[in-house]
């Protein structure tokens, strides 16, 4: 069986092509950094045309890459949302005509379950696991018992963990997306250098908030505004190691209040090494295994959508399109 995923959610434009689930035949991304860094983060109007002058051209490319052409396909799938309304109507009405015309199936799907079985393109992680989906949008932490069966147990009450790099990162004046950016001159940094706060909030709560800390890092740059300024590696790796001992605390936190014995660590934030390592070490202390995907699949792409596809036609599941006519839904919930 082969899927077309596309995967225009925010400000990646993707096409990937999968063959029975597990054999990625391409998988192909146009990133848009270019456009949006010179504003220190992604303008939506821009976002949209772009995906607008970009999906046929990627679409095309993933074909050619995986050896087949429209004709081939099986099962259309594409983002559906969450996301910004003007990029995700781009590739699913692109998505809806292909099918139409083609006379197969299309599937509306949510962008946090791609993100969530993004691994299964690398390896199949036994149920029930935890996910903690780290994006540029979303910091949630999630009990998968299966497929299509996700019960959210916590999530951010401010800034996305993404987010939260890439506004220190615009405050430090690096450019963007942060996130890899701080990673890189955060490994030149002293982490002790500074005393960021982690707001843990109420007793075993599974909830974040990283405004808090963003604010503390203002607030240092503003003290030092006279004098020699703080070192930014300093800066970096003390705000990367705050939010990380975070993240991988209420990790920990949740597999012991679930009695689960899997994490697997997704979307944008993933692909940082730092995070990966601290939750690998931290978690098998207590005897859990940590599951992330390469970078390449942690951030958007459209693999991710084209295997959520497959799981969910496979397995009889209702797509989203059951529940709301198959149209763009800015705030989908997982
Ligand atoms: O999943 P993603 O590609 O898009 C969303 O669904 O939001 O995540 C993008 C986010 C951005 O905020 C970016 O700065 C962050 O992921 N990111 C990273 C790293 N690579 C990307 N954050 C920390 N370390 C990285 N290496
Ligand atoms: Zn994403």
């Amino acid at each position: 069986m082969l899927v077309l995923g596309i995967e225009t959610s925010c400000d990646e434009t993707a096409a990937a092509v999968l063959e029975n689930g597990t054999r990625l035949r391409s998988n192909v991304i146009a990133s848009q950094d270019e456009i949006h860094s010179q504003f220190g983060g992604i303008v939506p109007e821009l976002a949209g045309r772009s995906h607008v002058e970009r999906i046929h051209h990627i679409i095309e490319t993933a074909l050619k890459e995986a050896g087949v052409t429209l004709h081939d396909i099986d099962l259309i799938a594409a983002t559906q949302g969450p996301g910004l309304v003007v990029s995700l109507l781009v590739g699913l009405n692109t998505a809806k005509a292909l099918a139409y015309s083609l006379d197969i199936p299309v599937m509306g799907i949510n962008h946090l379950e791609g993100h969530v079985l993004a691994i299964f393109l690398q390896e199949e992680v036994p149920f029930p696991f935890l996910a903690l989906i780290v994006s540029g949008g979303h910091t949630d932490l999630c009990r998968v018992d299966g497929f299509g069966r996700y019960r959210i147990l916590g999530r951010t009450r401010d800034d996305a963990a993404g987010e939260s790099f890439d506004k220190v990162a615009k405050m430090l004046g690096l450019g963007f997306p942060g996130g890899p950016l701080i990673e890189k001159i955060a490994r030149q940094g002293n982490a002790e250098a500074h005393n960021f706060p982690r707001a843990w909030l109420e007793k075993d709560s599974l909830d974040f908030s990283f405004s808090g800390l963003k604010t503390a890092v203002r607030n240092t740059l503003a003290k030092h505004q006279n004098g020699s300024p703080p070192a930014e590696e300093d800066i970096a790796a003390g705000f990367q190691e705050a939010v990380v001992e975070v993240l991988v605390r209420k990790s920990l936190t949740a597999c012991r209040q679930e009695s689960l014995k899997r994490i697997v660590v997704t979307g944008g934030v993933a692909a940082n090494r730092y995070l990966k390592d601290r939750m690998t070490a931290a978690a098998q202390k207590e005897g859990i295994d940590v599951f992330v995907p390469k970078p390449v699949l942690c951030t958007d792409n459209a693999a991710m959508i084209a295997c959520a596809g497959y799981y969910r036609f496979r397995d009889g599941l209702d797509s989203e399109s059951d529940l709301f006519p198959l149209d763009a839904h800015p705030n989908l919930p997982l």
